[in-house]
């Protein structure tokens, strides 16, 4: 990756403070999705291992100020039996509170409050940056999640604290930069998920690199009505249609095979119950709007992913929340999972449909970075990674 990682440098008897991105999504207090936990968890266990006194940060959720609500608490507590350790908990991330914990913790893992409870933090505040480089002798960012922003915990500490990779930063980086710059080819980018406009700058990078380029979700509406097909009420961003044609052509003039879908899943409403009707893209009724692929898209889809020796999958084929929209994104896990490629999905939502599919564990790598893997793929340089030593 071009950095120091944790690997590179000696840990023992040190107080490591491990940037993580423990954002996990709460209902009521529960965690309804620890992988962000699991994730860090190799970090903070080759820490241990070699010796380290660890403390873990992280921010979760937009807190405009302390909310209990935003606790990492509950973190704290299945860290600890994920772990099978115990994880202390500081109330603070900085300032007394945080300096005693850390004076008292021993060998034990501490987790310090929710960055964010301090509106320094998303300011990249430099005294704020300098309090939490107090609490340890060497920084290490593995939240790759939050990379794209440039807080104090991810940009400003590395001003004062020696700053490398952790392994799951490592990992993110190899897999959404590496891989996409070098790719083995055959090389296939599905690209889903409700807008063309939050997607144009990543396929606009991967275009000279990619081999075949397959479009789902709300965002194919605006590349089918671009290609002269009349789609019902769905989403379309009209202000697009000119990009959509321009990512066509250039496709074309590459050799790139692109495909949209040929059947969908239309809707007499946005919702669970609403009637529902697979048609060939040239009879979706009026007033209808396309909320999944249908399954000649998801035949074609599949057949044409199967000789493809890599695939980063971006954004899901349909409104996978919704039941009778789901089927399109799921069968398209599948079909990914089942491919003998190096597999890569974005983070965010397209992790969401792996996880709930039950598939994770059949692909190279899943990103636990929603906005930072679309910015990896974007080919921009992530504020939180371009701080870190130099390897
Ligand atoms: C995410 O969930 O994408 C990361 O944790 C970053 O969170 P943020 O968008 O609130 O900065």
């Amino acid at each position: 990756m071009g950095k120091k990682t944790v690997r590179d440098v000696d840990v023992r008897a040190r107080r490591v403070l491990v940037r993580a991105d423990l954002n996990v999504p709460l209902d009521n207090g529960v965690i309804t999705d620890d992988t962000r936990i699991r994730e860090s968890l190799p970090t903070i266990q080759y820490l241990l291992e070699h010796g380290a006194q660890v403390i873990v940060c992280s921010h979760l959720g937009r807190p405009k100020g302390p909310d209990p609500a935003l606790s990492l608490a509950p973190v704290a507590g299945r860290m600890a039996n994920l772990l099978g350790r115990e994880v202390l908990f500081a109330e603070d991330c900085v300032g007394p509170v945080a300096e005693a914990a850390v004076a008292s913790m021993g060998h034990h893992v501490l987790l310090l409050e929710n960055l964010r409870f301090h509106p320094e933090e998303e300011k990249n505040d430099p005294e704020f940056a300098r309090q939490l480089a107090r609490l340890a002798d060497l920084f290490v960012n593995d939240a790759f999640g939050a990379a794209h922003r440039a807080h104090a915990s991810t940009e400003g500490i590395t001003h004062y604290l020696p700053a490398v990779a952790g392994l799951l930063m490592e990992k993110e980086v190899r897999y959404l930069g590496a891989l996409v710059a070098n790719p083995p080819h055959p090389f296939a980018a599905l690209i889903g998920g409700a807008k063309v406009s939050s997607k144009l700058p990543a396929i606009q990078h991967l275009l000279p690199k990619i081999d075949l380029l397959l479009i789902g979700g709300g965002m194919a509406n605006t590349f089918l009505k671009a290609s002269g097909f009349h789609v019902g009420a769905s989403l379309v961003e009209d202000e697009l249609l000119e990009s959509a044609r321009q990512v066509m052509r250039e496709a074309a003039s590459r050799g790139i095979r692109i495909h949209l879908p040929v059947d969908v899943v239309a809707a007499s409403r946005f919702a669970p119950d609403a009637e529902t009707t697979t048609v060939t893209v040239d009879s979706v009724p009026q007033g209808y709007l396309i909320l999944d692929i249908g399954p000649e898209t998801v035949r074609q889809y599949t057949e044409a992913l199967q000789p493809a020796k890599a695939v980063i999958w971006n954004g899901p084929m349909g409104v996978f929340e919704m039941e009778p929209f789901a089927n399109g994104s799921f069968e398209l896990a599948r079909a990914v999972a089942n491919l003998d490629a190096v597999t890569v999905v974005g983070g965010g939502e397209t992790a969401a449909v792996v996880v709930a599919s039950g598939l994770q564990g059949r692909f190279t790598h899943v990103s636990t970075g929603g906005g930072a893997s679309l910015e990896m793929l974007e080919g921009k340089t992530l504020p939180g990674v371009a701080a870190l030593l130099d390897a």
